[in-house]
């Protein structure tokens, strides 16, 4: 399984926080936005992860997060000259992708949630083995801001909705997705929507349309936290200052996860934390593992 993180776009909500920077590189608490999608990504195994952003922003991603050994995975980097849709990742990442099932996760998205790692390691396998799509729902307050999940009396998916005036129920579409490998000619063979963008949720809807698209819903146990405004951003980074404090562990924290996936020794581990010793990150892991 391959992965697509996308950290493109330019953040004009956020405006003027993100005129002169990535949106994805903003501080979410004690660590860069992207770290927390990049967990994920490392908690569902998946070790070979595209960046794709955008002419301008490109190589500051390159320069956080470098070639991916220090967490034992490995990070490419790839240019979105325009930003036309999430759908277009797949397309600029074919060659990355090659024959493998593979990963969409954008880099704004927050997730946390208890055993969180084991259901997305039971979704890799699935995707890998069979022919299916996963995509994932979870209830928010402000659907129409999202790709909206319509049910039928039945509890079946009956349709998908980008950001609808009219929401037909309270799920909205995470921005985490997983495709087998076919996904990179239905992303070619969609029509850009009125906004002039390939949809990720037009690519939904075709795999819905196939029979080919499995939802899973994450409960209310579940976080998935929004960037998407300065208010929702500041709530983010609460939410994850508030957990931090409480437990002592840390959320998003990439040498723990990669040396608990079994990524990186205890020796490579400590040899990053060193480098930030004297910061609450880097003596947080010298104190769990030096
Ligand atoms: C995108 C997708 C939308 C999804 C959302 C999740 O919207 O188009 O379907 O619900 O991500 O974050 P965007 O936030 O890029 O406008």
């Amino acid at each position: 399984m391959k992965a697509l993180l996308l950290a493109g776009g330019t953040g004009s909500r956020l405006f003027p926080v993100t005129l002169g920077v990535s949106k994805q590189l903003l501080p979410v608490y004690d660590k860069p936005m992207v770290y927390y999608p990049l967990s994920v990504l490392l908690l569902a195994g998946i070790r070979e992860v595209l960046v794709i952003s955008t002419p301008e922003d490109i190589e500051q991603y390159e320069r956080l997060l470098g070639d991916g050994s220090q967490w034992g995975i490995t990070l490419l980097y790839k240019v979105q000259e325009r930003p036309n849709g999430l759908a277009a990742a797949f397309i600029l990442g074919e060659a990355f992708v090659g024959s493998d099932p593979v990963c969409l996760i954008l880099g704004d998205n927050i997730f946390y949630g208890l055993d969180f790692s084991t259901q997305l390691e039971a979704v890799v396998e699935r995707t890998r083995l069979g022919s299916k799509a996963t995509i994932f729902g979870f209830t928010v307050k402000d659907p129409q801001r999202y790709g909206v999940i319509e049910y039928d009396t039945e509890g079946e998916v009956i349709s998908i909705e980008e950001k609808p005036e009219y929401p037909k129920s309270q799920q909205a579409v995470v921005g985490l997705y997983f495709y087998p490998n076919e996904v990179v000619a239905i992303a070619k063979g969609i029509q850009p929507s009125a906004r002039g963008e390939l949809e990720i949720t037009a690519v939904n809807q075709a795999f819905l349309e196939r029979q080919q698209l499995q939802v899973e819903n994450l409960g209310r146990g579940f976080a998935w936290l929004d960037t998407g405004t300065h208010e929702s951003l500041l709530e983010a980074s609460q939410f994850i200052e508030t957990v931090e404090k409480r437990q002592g562990l840390k959320i998003g924290c990439l040498e723990e996860v990669a040396y608990q996936k079994g990524f990186i020794t205890k020796e490579q581990l400590v040899q990053q934390a060193k480098k930030l010793e004297g910061t609450p990150y880097g003596d947080y892991l010298l104190a769990r593992y030096a």
